[in-house]
């Protein structure tokens, strides 16, 4: 025994709306054929006045909220980001001052792409048990929009920005999230080149193959999670999946025959946003009353690393 439970959530998506049609007058695409490949019908974009740290810090502070949980409670801070606004100061250090932590929480910044805020949540949880304080921010959080290549059809259509977050608390008689995660270290199927190139920051995917490795991999780190926690699927109160392709949540739903009201999807309005994704569901599905004190989520995500991650979450 010994692990966390989420206390609250919060999320921040910036005001300007791009649609399908939008992009189309960018590229060569047009609204069907994103809407019936992917899911995708607008996203959100960062314009003047908001950045990263903003949605940081709004989805940071209405997740405190709904916890009733005051900064100086917290003992460690953790941002899962690709797309912080400064490589140094870390985003979870902006974060630190903009909330007012107090200056022995632990801050940090991972980056493990879309898989970010699982791998956050198995951070924390080891994280909390020695740590003095007992609740713990976590946040995914992503500015995609910088790095899109509006040249290229096959990735501009699918990314968006946003910021979710969740107040976790640890404590020694409840259960563990049972988190999965894994890595496989690949360049070839999605990258963004960094300084050592000298080429232009952009996501470059390989999205057949990156289709195909989510569609293997994500059944798989649920099964790992459901046999980790001792559980089956109709166990699970709700299903939480990384929207990346609604196509790619579409299969894992049908494999394990998931009614409707035991899942959601909000890549119609959001796009992909990376980290952001899986804590957007979350914090949607409380404000809309869907999860409960004790409701049992598993949530799973795939990303670029290549990387994945799973987790039986509850709620405290
Ligand atoms: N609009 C119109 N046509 C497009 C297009 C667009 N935005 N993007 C690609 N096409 C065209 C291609 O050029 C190709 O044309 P061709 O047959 O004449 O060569 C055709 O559509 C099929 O392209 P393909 O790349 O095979 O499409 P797809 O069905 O695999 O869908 C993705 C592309 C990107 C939507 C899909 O592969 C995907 O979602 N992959 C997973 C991506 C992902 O999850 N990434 C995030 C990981 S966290």
């Amino acid at each position: 025994m010994s692990g966390i439970k989420i206390r609250g959530t919060g999320r921040c998506v910036p005001q300007h709306v791009v649609t399908n049609d939008d992009i189309a007058k960018i590229v060569e695409t047009n609204d069907e054929w994103i809407t019936t490949r992917t899911g995708i019908r607008r996203r959100h974009h960062c314009a003047d006045g908001e950045n990263h740290i903003s949605l940081c810090t709004q989805a940071a502070q209405s997740a405190l909220e709904k916890a009733g949980i005051r900064p100086e409670e917290i003992g460690v801070c953790i941002v899962a980001t690709l797309t912080p606004d400064e490589l140094v100061p870390a985003a979870a250090c902006t974060l630190q001052q903009k909330l007012g932590l107090p200056e022995d929480t632990l801050c940090f910044d991972l980056n493990a792409a879309c898989s970010g805020f699982l791998f956050g949540l198995h951070t924390m949880e080891c994280l909390l048990a020695a740590s003095p304080r007992k609740f713990g921010l976590v946040l995914g959080a992503e500015v995609l929009s910088r790095i899109l290549n509006w040249e290229d059809r096959g990735t501009c259509i699918l990314f968006g920005d946003g910021a979710g977050a969740a107040v976790v608390e640890w404590r020694a008689e409840w259960p563990s999230i049972s988190a999965v995660v894994g890595t496989r270290g690949d360049n070839n199927l999605l990258r963004v080149a960094g300084v050592e190139t000298g080429e232009r920051s952009y996501i470059q995917m390989d999205g057949t193959k990156v289709f195909k490795f989510a569609v293997e991999t994500v059944p798989r780190c649920m099964d790992q999670v459901l046999t980790k926690a001792g559980i089956t699927a109709e166990d699970v109160d709700l299903f939480v999946f990384h929207q990346a392709n609604a196509r790619i949540i579409d299969l894992a739903v049908h494999k394990y025959h998931i009614p409707p009201e035991k899942y959601y999807k909000n890549i119609a309005k959001y796009g992909n946003t990376s980290a952001a994704s899986i804590p957007l569901v979350l914090s949607e599905l409380q404000d809309l009353g869907k999860i409960h004190s004790g409701s049992r989520v598993l949530a799973v995500g795939f990303g670029g690393g290549l990387t994945w991650g799973g987790a039986l979450i509850e709620f405290a």
